[in-house]
Protein backbone atom coordinates (compact mmCIF):
# COMPACT_ATOMS: atom_id res chain seq x y z
CA UNK A 1 0.00 0.00 0.00
CA UNK A 2 1.78 3.41 -0.99
CA UNK A 3 0.40 7.16 0.39
CA UNK A 4 1.71 10.75 -0.18
CA UNK A 5 1.93 13.16 1.65
CA UNK A 6 2.73 16.45 0.37
CA UNK A 7 4.65 14.90 -2.49
CA UNK A 8 6.64 11.89 -0.73
CA UNK A 9 5.24 8.75 -0.78
CA UNK A 10 5.40 6.07 2.18
CA UNK A 11 5.36 2.24 1.63
CA UNK A 12 2.83 1.22 4.33
CA UNK A 13 1.69 -2.02 5.76
CA UNK A 14 -1.63 -2.36 6.89
CA UNK A 15 -0.65 -1.59 10.19
CA UNK A 16 1.29 1.56 9.64
CA UNK A 17 -1.89 3.30 7.75
CA UNK A 18 -3.17 4.71 11.07
CA UNK A 19 0.12 6.55 12.01
CA UNK A 20 0.93 7.69 8.78
CA UNK A 21 -2.85 9.31 9.12
CA UNK A 22 -1.53 10.35 12.79
CA UNK A 23 1.32 12.16 10.81
CA UNK A 24 -0.64 13.87 8.75
CA UNK A 25 -3.24 15.21 10.84
CA UNK A 26 -0.07 16.01 13.13
CA UNK A 27 0.13 18.97 10.68
CA UNK A 28 -2.94 20.60 11.97
CA UNK A 29 -3.11 19.51 15.53
CA UNK A 30 -2.10 22.34 18.28
CA UNK A 31 -0.11 20.56 21.03
CA UNK A 32 0.47 17.22 22.27
CA UNK A 33 -1.46 16.74 25.14
CA UNK A 34 -1.03 13.66 28.06
CA UNK A 35 -4.39 13.15 29.81
CA UNK A 36 -3.74 10.81 33.09
CA UNK A 37 -7.30 9.12 33.95
CA UNK A 38 -8.93 10.30 30.77
CA UNK A 39 -10.84 7.25 30.67
CA UNK A 40 -12.62 8.52 33.87
CA UNK A 41 -15.63 11.09 34.16
CA UNK A 42 -13.96 14.06 33.41
CA UNK A 43 -11.28 12.79 31.47
CA UNK A 44 -13.01 11.30 28.79
CA UNK A 45 -14.92 15.24 28.48
CA UNK A 46 -11.69 16.82 28.52
CA UNK A 47 -10.04 14.14 25.94
CA UNK A 48 -12.95 14.93 23.71
CA UNK A 49 -12.74 19.20 24.19
CA UNK A 50 -8.74 19.13 23.33
CA UNK A 51 -9.61 16.94 20.48
CA UNK A 52 -12.15 19.48 19.22
CA UNK A 53 -9.75 21.99 19.74
CA UNK A 54 -7.64 20.35 17.12
CA UNK A 55 -4.60 18.61 19.58
CA UNK A 56 -3.47 15.31 19.66
CA UNK A 57 -4.39 13.86 22.88
CA UNK A 58 -2.82 10.90 24.75
CA UNK A 59 -5.46 9.02 27.09
CA UNK A 60 -3.44 6.93 29.86
CA UNK A 61 -5.03 5.24 32.08
CA UNK A 62 -5.62 1.66 34.25
CA UNK A 63 -9.04 1.17 34.17
CA UNK A 64 -9.77 1.34 37.77
CA UNK A 65 -12.62 3.51 37.72
CA UNK A 66 -12.74 4.54 34.34
CA UNK A 67 -14.66 2.79 31.32
CA UNK A 68 -13.64 2.24 27.87
CA UNK A 69 -17.02 3.18 26.56
CA UNK A 70 -16.48 7.03 27.81
CA UNK A 71 -14.01 7.33 25.05
CA UNK A 72 -15.29 4.78 22.44
CA UNK A 73 -16.53 7.73 20.72
CA UNK A 74 -12.98 9.32 20.12
CA UNK A 75 -11.59 5.97 18.81
CA UNK A 76 -11.87 6.85 15.21
CA UNK A 77 -10.36 10.06 16.08
CA UNK A 78 -6.88 9.74 14.51
CA UNK A 79 -5.11 12.82 17.20
CA UNK A 80 -6.45 10.38 20.20
CA UNK A 81 -5.02 7.36 21.27
CA UNK A 82 -5.27 5.73 24.41
CA UNK A 83 -2.50 3.70 26.55
CA UNK A 84 -3.01 1.30 29.58
CA UNK A 85 -0.95 2.04 31.68
CA UNK A 86 -0.84 2.98 35.64
CA UNK A 87 1.20 6.48 36.40
CA UNK A 88 2.45 4.63 39.91
CA UNK A 89 4.94 3.23 37.16
CA UNK A 90 6.74 5.77 35.12
CA UNK A 91 6.07 7.04 31.77
CA UNK A 92 8.23 7.88 28.40
CA UNK A 93 6.43 9.70 25.89
CA UNK A 94 6.74 13.13 24.41
CA UNK A 95 4.20 15.67 25.04
CA UNK A 96 4.07 19.62 25.59
CA UNK A 97 1.15 19.79 28.23
CA UNK A 98 0.06 17.11 31.15
CA UNK A 99 -3.20 17.09 32.81
CA UNK A 100 -2.75 14.80 35.46
CA UNK A 101 -6.16 14.20 36.48
CA UNK A 102 -5.56 9.66 37.27
CA UNK A 103 -6.89 8.75 40.81
CA UNK A 104 -9.99 7.42 41.74
CA UNK A 105 -12.75 10.04 43.04
CA UNK A 106 -15.30 9.18 44.51
CA UNK A 107 -15.03 8.12 48.25
CA UNK A 108 -16.54 4.19 47.40
CA UNK A 109 -13.80 3.16 45.20
CA UNK A 110 -10.80 5.31 46.59
CA UNK A 111 -11.43 3.46 50.54
CA UNK A 112 -11.78 0.22 48.45
CA UNK A 113 -7.70 0.17 48.17
CA UNK A 114 -6.89 2.91 50.41
CA UNK A 115 -3.33 2.08 50.09
CA UNK A 116 -2.88 1.94 46.05
CA UNK A 117 -5.24 5.86 45.97
CA UNK A 118 -2.45 7.10 48.46
CA UNK A 119 0.19 5.28 45.11
CA UNK A 120 -1.39 7.26 42.82
CA UNK A 121 -1.32 10.79 44.25
CA UNK A 122 1.92 10.39 45.24
CA UNK A 123 3.69 7.97 43.17
CA UNK A 124 1.56 8.76 40.44
CA UNK A 125 2.64 12.76 41.23
CA UNK A 126 6.11 11.69 41.13
CA UNK A 127 5.85 10.03 37.99
CA UNK A 128 4.46 12.74 36.11
CA UNK A 129 6.52 15.54 37.43
CA UNK A 130 9.54 13.43 36.63
CA UNK A 131 7.99 13.45 32.89
CA UNK A 132 7.35 16.86 32.65
CA UNK A 133 10.45 17.56 34.21
CA UNK A 134 12.25 15.89 31.26
CA UNK A 135 10.47 16.64 28.49
CA UNK A 136 9.89 20.35 29.70
CA UNK A 137 5.73 19.63 29.56
CA UNK A 138 3.72 22.06 31.57
CA UNK A 139 1.60 19.95 33.67
CA UNK A 140 -1.95 20.73 35.60
CA UNK A 141 -2.83 18.95 39.09
CA UNK A 142 -6.38 17.79 39.03
CA UNK A 143 -6.23 18.81 42.99
CA UNK A 144 -9.88 18.53 45.16
CA UNK A 145 -11.48 20.58 47.83
CA UNK A 146 -10.43 17.37 49.71
CA UNK A 147 -8.07 19.34 50.91
CA UNK A 148 -9.69 21.51 52.82
CA UNK A 149 -10.87 18.49 55.35
CA UNK A 150 -14.07 19.46 56.79
CA UNK A 151 -13.55 22.94 56.81
CA UNK A 152 -14.15 25.52 59.92
CA UNK A 153 -14.17 28.42 56.90
CA UNK A 154 -17.09 29.01 54.59
CA UNK A 155 -16.64 29.71 51.97
CA UNK A 156 -13.32 27.83 51.32
CA UNK A 157 -10.48 30.35 50.06
CA UNK A 158 -7.20 29.03 48.86
CA UNK A 159 -5.44 30.44 51.74
CA UNK A 160 -7.67 28.09 53.84
CA UNK A 161 -4.82 25.44 55.18
CA UNK A 162 -7.78 22.80 55.93
CA UNK A 163 -9.29 20.27 58.83
CA UNK A 164 -8.05 16.94 57.83
CA UNK A 165 -8.64 14.02 59.66
CA UNK A 166 -4.50 12.38 59.16
CA UNK A 167 -5.69 8.84 60.24
CA UNK A 168 -9.32 8.95 59.03
CA UNK A 169 -10.94 6.84 56.48
CA UNK A 170 -10.81 9.58 53.53
CA UNK A 171 -7.10 10.35 54.53
CA UNK A 172 -5.92 8.35 51.91
CA UNK A 173 -7.42 10.51 49.34
CA UNK A 174 -6.95 14.35 51.25
CA UNK A 175 -3.79 13.57 52.29
CA UNK A 176 -2.86 11.79 49.37
CA UNK A 177 -3.73 14.74 47.50
CA UNK A 178 -2.08 17.63 49.69
CA UNK A 179 1.16 15.29 49.06
CA UNK A 180 0.81 15.48 45.66
CA UNK A 181 0.57 19.56 45.57
CA UNK A 182 3.93 19.46 48.04
CA UNK A 183 5.66 18.28 45.29
CA UNK A 184 4.19 20.35 42.50
CA UNK A 185 5.38 23.10 44.68
CA UNK A 186 8.50 21.48 45.34
CA UNK A 187 8.90 21.05 41.88
CA UNK A 188 7.67 24.56 40.71
CA UNK A 189 10.62 25.92 42.85
CA UNK A 190 13.62 23.41 43.01
CA UNK A 191 13.27 22.54 38.72
CA UNK A 192 11.08 25.83 37.47
CA UNK A 193 8.47 23.57 36.31
CA UNK A 194 5.41 24.81 34.88
CA UNK A 195 2.65 23.93 37.42
CA UNK A 196 -1.13 24.28 37.86
CA UNK A 197 -2.90 23.25 40.41
CA UNK A 198 -6.89 23.13 40.08
CA UNK A 199 -8.64 22.69 43.52
CA UNK A 200 -12.22 21.16 41.95
CA UNK A 201 -15.02 20.74 43.58
CA UNK A 202 -18.09 18.40 43.52
CA UNK A 203 -18.68 18.12 39.73
CA UNK A 204 -21.73 15.99 38.04
CA UNK A 205 -22.50 15.24 34.74
CA UNK A 206 -22.92 12.17 32.21
CA UNK A 207 -20.08 9.40 32.44
CA UNK A 208 -20.42 9.52 36.03
CA UNK A 209 -20.23 6.13 36.92
CA UNK A 210 -24.05 5.30 38.14
CA UNK A 211 -22.78 3.76 41.35
CA UNK A 212 -19.80 4.99 42.76
CA UNK A 213 -21.65 7.14 45.44
CA UNK A 214 -21.73 10.55 44.43
CA UNK A 215 -24.74 12.28 45.77
CA UNK A 216 -25.76 12.89 42.17
CA UNK A 217 -25.47 9.88 40.77
CA UNK A 218 -26.62 8.08 43.36
CA UNK A 219 -29.80 10.26 43.73
CA UNK A 220 -30.92 9.59 40.09
CA UNK A 221 -29.93 5.92 39.96
CA UNK A 222 -32.46 5.65 42.66
CA UNK A 223 -34.72 7.87 41.63
CA UNK A 224 -34.69 6.03 37.90
CA UNK A 225 -35.31 2.28 39.62
CA UNK A 226 -38.36 3.50 41.77
CA UNK A 227 -36.01 3.01 44.94
CA UNK A 228 -35.99 5.36 47.82
CA UNK A 229 -33.14 8.49 47.42
CA UNK A 230 -30.99 7.91 50.68
CA UNK A 231 -29.97 11.47 52.23
CA UNK A 232 -26.98 10.32 55.17
CA UNK A 233 -27.68 12.31 57.99
CA UNK A 234 -30.77 15.15 57.54
CA UNK A 235 -29.85 16.62 54.41
CA UNK A 236 -28.81 20.00 55.96
CA UNK A 237 -25.52 19.74 54.86
CA UNK A 238 -24.57 21.59 51.61
CA UNK A 239 -22.44 21.29 48.81
CA UNK A 240 -22.26 23.43 45.54
CA UNK A 241 -22.06 21.09 42.32
CA UNK A 242 -20.72 22.40 39.18
CA UNK A 243 -21.48 20.93 35.83
CA UNK A 244 -18.92 19.00 34.23
CA UNK A 245 -18.42 21.24 30.87
CA UNK A 246 -18.01 24.52 32.89
CA UNK A 247 -15.10 22.04 34.87
CA UNK A 248 -13.58 21.33 31.68
CA UNK A 249 -13.63 24.47 30.54
CA UNK A 250 -12.37 26.11 34.04
CA UNK A 251 -9.41 23.25 33.51
CA UNK A 252 -8.37 24.39 30.20
CA UNK A 253 -8.54 28.34 31.14
CA UNK A 254 -5.65 27.34 33.89
CA UNK A 255 -3.26 25.53 31.57
CA UNK A 256 -3.81 28.14 28.95
CA UNK A 257 -2.89 30.74 31.69
CA UNK A 258 0.35 32.88 31.52
CA UNK A 259 3.50 31.01 33.50
CA UNK A 260 4.00 32.98 36.29
CA UNK A 261 0.23 31.76 37.40
CA UNK A 262 0.26 28.72 39.64
CA UNK A 263 -2.47 28.33 41.38
CA UNK A 264 -3.88 26.45 43.70
CA UNK A 265 -7.10 27.56 42.21
CA UNK A 266 -10.55 26.96 43.39
CA UNK A 267 -12.53 25.52 40.49
CA UNK A 268 -16.44 24.42 41.24
CA UNK A 269 -19.83 26.09 41.62
CA UNK A 270 -20.34 28.95 44.21
CA UNK A 271 -24.04 28.53 45.09
CA UNK A 272 -24.48 25.82 47.58
CA UNK A 273 -27.86 23.66 47.90
CA UNK A 274 -28.21 21.34 50.50
CA UNK A 275 -28.50 17.50 50.02
CA UNK A 276 -32.15 17.40 50.73
CA UNK A 277 -32.68 20.33 48.18
CA UNK A 278 -31.01 18.31 45.02
CA UNK A 279 -33.20 14.94 46.62
CA UNK A 280 -36.27 16.58 46.13
CA UNK A 281 -35.36 18.55 42.18
CA UNK A 282 -34.05 14.82 41.31
CA UNK A 283 -37.54 13.55 42.29
CA UNK A 284 -39.04 16.46 40.63
CA UNK A 285 -37.40 16.23 37.32
CA UNK A 286 -37.82 12.47 37.19
CA UNK A 287 -41.05 12.41 38.17
CA UNK A 288 -40.42 9.58 40.19
CA UNK A 289 -42.69 8.26 42.78
CA UNK A 290 -39.93 7.51 45.03
CA UNK A 291 -39.58 9.37 48.49
CA UNK A 292 -36.38 10.39 50.53
CA UNK A 293 -35.32 7.69 53.13
CA UNK A 294 -31.99 8.90 55.68
CA UNK A 295 -29.46 7.52 57.13
CA UNK A 296 -26.32 7.85 59.58
CA UNK A 297 -23.84 10.12 58.22
CA UNK A 298 -20.79 8.52 57.45
CA UNK A 299 -17.39 9.15 59.21
CA UNK A 300 -15.89 12.86 58.70
CA UNK A 301 -17.88 13.81 55.83
CA UNK A 302 -17.93 17.48 55.65
CA UNK A 303 -21.21 19.52 57.04
CA UNK A 304 -20.64 21.88 54.05
CA UNK A 305 -18.46 22.86 51.27
CA UNK A 306 -18.40 25.83 49.16
CA UNK A 307 -15.37 27.60 46.85
CA UNK A 308 -14.88 31.03 47.07
CA UNK A 309 -13.70 31.55 43.48
CA UNK A 310 -12.40 34.55 43.53
CA UNK A 311 -9.33 34.01 42.23
CA UNK A 312 -10.58 31.63 39.08
CA UNK A 313 -12.67 34.75 38.18
CA UNK A 314 -10.34 37.52 38.51
CA UNK A 315 -6.83 35.24 36.92
CA UNK A 316 -8.58 33.14 34.44
CA UNK A 317 -11.62 34.75 33.59
CA UNK A 318 -14.00 31.64 34.74
CA UNK A 319 -16.86 31.46 36.59
CA UNK A 320 -19.73 28.42 36.29
CA UNK A 321 -22.58 28.86 33.58
CA UNK A 322 -24.46 25.94 34.01
CA UNK A 323 -27.74 26.16 36.22
CA UNK A 324 -28.53 23.18 38.37
CA UNK A 325 -31.67 22.58 36.92
CA UNK A 326 -30.09 22.07 33.09
CA UNK A 327 -27.30 20.32 34.62
CA UNK A 328 -29.64 18.02 36.41
CA UNK A 329 -31.44 17.35 33.35
CA UNK A 330 -29.07 16.59 31.50
CA UNK A 331 -27.23 14.26 33.64
CA UNK A 332 -30.51 12.41 33.76
CA UNK A 333 -31.17 11.99 30.48
CA UNK A 334 -27.94 10.23 30.02
CA UNK A 335 -28.45 7.66 33.03
CA UNK A 336 -32.29 7.12 31.83
CA UNK A 337 -30.31 6.23 28.22
CA UNK A 338 -28.16 3.50 30.40
CA UNK A 339 -31.15 2.44 31.86
CA UNK A 340 -31.78 1.24 35.05
CA UNK A 341 -30.13 -2.28 35.35
CA UNK A 342 -27.08 -0.88 34.81
CA UNK A 343 -24.32 -0.94 37.17
CA UNK A 344 -21.12 1.06 37.07
CA UNK A 345 -17.95 -0.41 37.27
CA UNK A 346 -17.52 -3.21 37.96
CA UNK A 347 -14.68 -3.30 40.44
CA UNK A 348 -12.35 -5.88 39.54
CA UNK A 349 -9.04 -6.27 41.06
CA UNK A 350 -7.62 -7.87 38.01
CA UNK A 351 -8.23 -4.85 35.70
CA UNK A 352 -5.24 -3.24 36.94
N1 LIG B 1 -15.45 14.60 39.91
C1 LIG B 1 -15.28 15.39 40.96
O1 LIG B 1 -16.26 15.90 41.53
C2 LIG B 1 -13.89 15.70 41.46
C3 LIG B 1 -13.76 16.54 42.58
C4 LIG B 1 -12.49 16.83 43.03
C5 LIG B 1 -11.38 16.32 42.41
N2 LIG B 1 -11.53 15.51 41.34
C6 LIG B 1 -10.30 14.95 40.75
O2 LIG B 1 -10.41 14.92 39.34
C7 LIG B 1 -9.79 13.74 38.82
C8 LIG B 1 -10.78 12.99 37.95
O3 LIG B 1 -11.92 12.68 38.72
P1 LIG B 1 -13.15 11.87 38.09
O4 LIG B 1 -14.36 12.33 38.77
O5 LIG B 1 -13.07 11.89 36.63
O6 LIG B 1 -12.83 10.41 38.64
P2 LIG B 1 -12.89 9.00 37.88
O7 LIG B 1 -12.72 7.96 38.92
O8 LIG B 1 -14.07 8.92 37.00
O9 LIG B 1 -11.60 9.08 36.96
C9 LIG B 1 -10.31 8.78 37.42
C10 LIG B 1 -9.61 8.03 36.31
O10 LIG B 1 -8.27 7.72 36.74
C11 LIG B 1 -7.99 6.36 36.42
N3 LIG B 1 -6.96 5.90 37.35
C12 LIG B 1 -7.06 5.70 38.68
N4 LIG B 1 -5.90 5.31 39.20
C13 LIG B 1 -5.00 5.27 38.16
C14 LIG B 1 -3.64 4.94 38.05
N5 LIG B 1 -2.92 4.55 39.12
N6 LIG B 1 -3.06 5.01 36.83
C15 LIG B 1 -3.78 5.36 35.72
N7 LIG B 1 -5.08 5.69 35.77
C16 LIG B 1 -5.69 5.64 36.98
C17 LIG B 1 -9.32 5.65 36.57
O11 LIG B 1 -9.38 4.42 35.90
C18 LIG B 1 -10.27 6.69 35.98
O12 LIG B 1 -10.39 6.56 34.60
C19 LIG B 1 -9.32 12.94 40.02
O13 LIG B 1 -7.95 13.17 40.22
C20 LIG B 1 -10.10 13.51 41.18
O14 LIG B 1 -9.40 13.43 42.38
C21 LIG B 1 -12.76 15.18 40.85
Amino acid sequence: MEMSLSGTTLALSPCTVISSEWIFMRRYSNKRILVTGGAGFLGSHLCERLLDEGNEVLCVDNFYTGRRTNITHLLKNPLFEVLRHDICFPLYVEVDEIYNLACPASPVYYQLDPVQTTKTSVHGAINMLGLAKRVKAKILQASTSEVYGDPEVHPQPETYRGNVNVTGIRACYDEGKRCAETLFFDYYRQYKLKIKVARIFNTYGPRMQPDDGRVVSNFVMQAIRGENLTVYGDGSQTRSFCYVDDMIGGLIRLMESSDDFTGPVNIGSPFKNSILEIAERVISITGTKSSISFALLPQDDPIQRQPDISIAKEMLGWSPTVMIEEGLMKTIHYFRELGPGVRGNNYNADCR
